[in-house]
């Protein structure tokens, strides 16, 4: 059992200081529209969804989808569909909430999945992003912190189930993960 935690990239402070940033600019961009289904992706995203969620000005609703791959925690498989929305989204304005944006396979799996049920607009929130391990092209409208390529934990990132619950984002070391 690794005693030490993991070491700080950005702050409970840091982050509640960008989440509100962004929910200001996702309020300003859908001003336009009476109501945004927010969709978080189960379940890397509840620390940040529950905060976004309360810095969003106008009216919003809340569901969840979750994917899986094949393979273990760090190595990507297949995707499969594990928890679909409750919400019927046709005609609805959507933005899938994540935690972090690694190749981009899950996301760009569930921009496919989505469009085909036909909202009236999806756009794409990730909380980090790891720019140079991008492998997929997709558009992220929001993003909190582009972060270098580290294992990151804490505020509802894990690292096998482990660090979810830490206010702030840290990384492991290499020898630690
Ligand atoms: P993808 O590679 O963009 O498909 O990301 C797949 C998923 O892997 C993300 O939604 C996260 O749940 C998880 N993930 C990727 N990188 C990290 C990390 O550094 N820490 C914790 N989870 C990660
Ligand atoms: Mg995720």
């Amino acid at each position: 059992m690794n005693k030490r935690e993991p070491a700080v990239l950005y702050s409970e402070v840091t982050i509640r200081e960008r989440v509100r940033e962004l929910g200001h600019l996702i309020s300003e961009d859908c001003s336009g529209m009476d109501e945004i289904l927010l969709i978080g992706v189960l379940r890397g995203c509840y620390m940040f969804l529950a905060d976004l969620s309360r810095c969003i000005t106008i009216p919003r609703r809340i569901d969840f989808i979750a994917v899986s791959s094949y393979n273990d925690d760090t190595t990507r498989g297949q995707l499969r569909l594990v928890m679909d929305t409750r919400t019927d989204i046709t005609g609805k304005h959507v933005l899938i909430v994540e935690d972090i944006v690694d190749s981009g396979h899950t996301l760009h799996y569930l921009l496919d999945l989505l469009t085909t049920r036909n909202p009236a607009s999806l756009k794409t929130c990730s909380l980090l992003r790891k720019l140079d391990r991008i492998e997929k092209d997709v558009h992220v409208d929001y993003v909190g912190f582009d972060v270098p390529d580290v294992w990151v934990v804490g505020y509802g990132l894990d690292y096998s189930d482990r660090y979810r619950a830490l206010p702030y984002v840290g990384y492991l070391e290499k020898k630690a993960v």
